[in-house]
């Protein structure tokens, strides 16, 4: 599948790398592609990277990203799926800047004829593409509102190492709510624990209670 990624950072370049070691033709789109020849990845310009993706991953600073999606401009994304794994935090990182709402919310109402799912954005970098590596099987959550868009997002998800198993579907893209504040408790466990590695599992309650 060709996959476009926004962004030439940690997410973006542990995504890319991901994919592109389960088959996949990834492309890192930069705002100065020029300038990022030492990525190791191919890169070219946002409006070619989204001409060139059928999945398109959204991987910016999520204060900036709905700006950077409307430079590209709507036609070329239409129809696009496009998975969401921004979060919007303020400067100092302490605050979310979507507060009463969230990103994918956001990206969802300006480009309704893009499929928007969220995801991974609940973990470190590190964690998204070595699930694995982690002390026992953890839980990356799905929102949004079209299903075989959330079809496509659980396959690469299934590429990246998470079985079906371990992808929980939260629901509609206001779920999304809920996967981008979980921002503030992240840095508070990263805090805790004294590293960003980690990640979180749903337990339900046992059978026969
Ligand atoms: N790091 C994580 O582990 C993690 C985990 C969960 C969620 N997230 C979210 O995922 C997104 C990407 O995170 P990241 O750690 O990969 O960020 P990063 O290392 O800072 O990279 C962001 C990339 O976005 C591009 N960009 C476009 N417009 C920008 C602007 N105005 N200012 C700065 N960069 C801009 C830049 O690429 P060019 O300069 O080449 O255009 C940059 O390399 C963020 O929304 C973050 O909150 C990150």
């Amino acid at each position: 599948m060709r996959i476009g990624l926004l962004g030439t950072g940690n997410v973006a370049k542990a995504l890319a790398q991901g994919w592109r070691e389960a088959g996949h033709d990834v492309l890192l789109g930069s705002r100065r592609p020029e300038e990022r020849k030492d990525v190791g990845l191919p890169v070219a310009g946002l409006r070619e990277t989204a001409a060139h993706a059928e999945v398109l991953v959204n991987a910016t600073p999520g204060n900036v990203s709905v700006e950077l999606l409307r430079s590209i401009g709507a036609d070329a994304v239409d129809g696009t799926v496009l998975i969401d794994v921004g979060v919007g935090l303020t400067d100092d990182f302490t605050e979310l800047s979507h507060p009463n709402s969230s990103l994918a919310e956001l990206i969802q109402e300006a480009f309704p004829r893009t499929p928007v799912v969220k995801t991974l954005c609940t973990m470190d970098s590190t964690a998204m593409t070595a699930p694995d590596a982690l002390e026992g099987p953890s839980t990356v959550f799905l929102s949004g509102e079209d299903a075989a868009a959330k079809r496509v997002a659980g396959a690469l998800l299934t590429d990246l190492g998470w079985p079906e198993s371990a992808q929980l579907d939260i629901g509609g893209i206001v779920t999304a709510r809920g996967q981008e504040h979980f921002a503030l408790l992240f840095m508070g466990i990263a805090n805790g624990l004294g590293t960003h590695t980690f990640n979180i599992k749903v337990v339900a309650q046992g059978q026969g209670r």
